[in-house]
């Protein structure tokens, strides 16, 4: 799509190419100083341990444009801090949160026409990534590493934005209990395509994973975090080492907390307790909340509020996090970083 022709009420999540991206390459023990570059493929060795062994991470955030005109990056703090915890899994060199949140500024500004403007709903995602590359073929850590940033404007991650979506339990696992579900790593993702297809390929917006040693208790969605409210208002969300620790999740918790007053618990949810919850909600930067309307485990649809509309308490979560975002609503202390 070209800039002309982008309908900014109408983006989804495609593939966009954007003015200018970061380019940092780490050689002889260190981050040489990053550059932005116009051209978006990259050139690297056949041997490079992200394209064999999955030697790679990545993360998500988004760029806002306020009603001032101003923009907002949001809590790029925490996803430096995720990309160093992914990097130290997969014994890549780290980032600092320094470098991380100057390289987010540089790549917004650079590519500043491309924010969706206030009031559209869209926002400018930005894709930082760690990659292994240089010469190599055994099973070891990378002589040289890449870190990039590129953006492009996005809109709703699953279709309809505030609609609900049915999701359906997938029989495969996504993560190892002990493997590497805590980062955000490729293989998670590239283990996730095949459940993710069968499930879209059947009218469901994407799967919801079990915990891997029981398969008795929700963990995540293949792209985004769970919650769900009980009949007493209780705000529950799966706490496990195999899951992702999502910015949105755990902004979500706060949000409930503070600014709904409602209980919060992070804690199991056993897929035949269902009936316990009256709405659920996937989470997540793309995601941003995305309803559940109805939840399928072996074939059984079970249906939270209504499969038509948001719930109550999910929509006032909804326009608390969107209104801290794009600047509407008094942030918490530090959330908010301006460009
Ligand atoms: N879980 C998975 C598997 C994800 O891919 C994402 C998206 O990043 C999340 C959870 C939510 O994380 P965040 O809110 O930090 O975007
Ligand atoms: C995000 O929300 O940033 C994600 O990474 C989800 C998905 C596009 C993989």
């Amino acid at each position: 799509m070209s800039y002309e022709s982008m309908n900014w009420d109408k983006l989804g999540f495609d593939y966009i190419k954007t003015d200018l991206r970061y380019l940092s390459n780490w050689r002889d023990g260190a981050w040489q100083e990053g550059t932005l570059t116009e051209d978006n493929v990259l050139h690297i060795s056949e041997g490079s341990t992200a394209l064999h062994y999955g030697q790679q991470c990545f993360e998500g955030l988004k760029a806002y444009r306020c009603k001032d005109g101003s923009i907002n990056l949001f809590r790029p703090d925490q996803n430096a801090m995720r990309m160093q915890r992914s990097c130290a899994r997969l014994l890549m060199p780290h980032v600092s949160t320094e470098d991380f949140i100057e390289a987010c500024k540089k790549v917004v500004l650079a590519n500043e026409r491309f924010i969706p403007p206030y009031g559209t709903g869209g926002a400018l995602y930005l894709r930082p990534f760690v990659i292994g590359v240089g010469d190599n073929i055994g099973v070891r850590t990378a002589p040289e590493f890449i870190f990039s940033i590129f953006c492009l404007p996005v809109g709703a991650y699953f279709k309809g934005g505030l609609k609900p979506n049915n999701f359906k339990i997938s029989s495969f696992d996504r993560a190892a209990a002990n493997g590497t579900g805590a980062a955000k790593v490729g293989g998670n993702y590239a283990a996730s395509l095949l459940p993710g297809s069968q499930a879209k390929k059947l009218n469901f917006a994407d799967c919801i994973y079990l915990d891997p040693l029981t398969h008795t208790k929700i963990e995540e969605v293949g792209s985004a975090n769970f919650f769900a409210i009980t009949h007493e208002n209780v705000f529950v969300t799966p706490k496990s080492p195999s899951v992702l620790p999502g910015i949105t999740r755990l902004s979500l918790i706060e949000l409930a907390k503070t600014r709904l007053n409602l209980e919060v618990v992070e804690g199991d949810v056993f897929i035949d307790r269902l009936s316990d919850f009256k709405e659920a909600g996937a989470c997540g930067t793309a995601a941003v909340i995305t309803p559940i309307g109805g939840i399928d485990y072996n074939d059984n649809l079970h249906v939270f509020f209504s499969q038509e509309e948001v719930g109550p308490i999910t929509l006032k979560l909804y326009n608390e996090l969107t209104g801290v975002q794009s600047g509407d609503i008094e942030a918490p202390e530090g959330w908010i970083v301006k460009v």
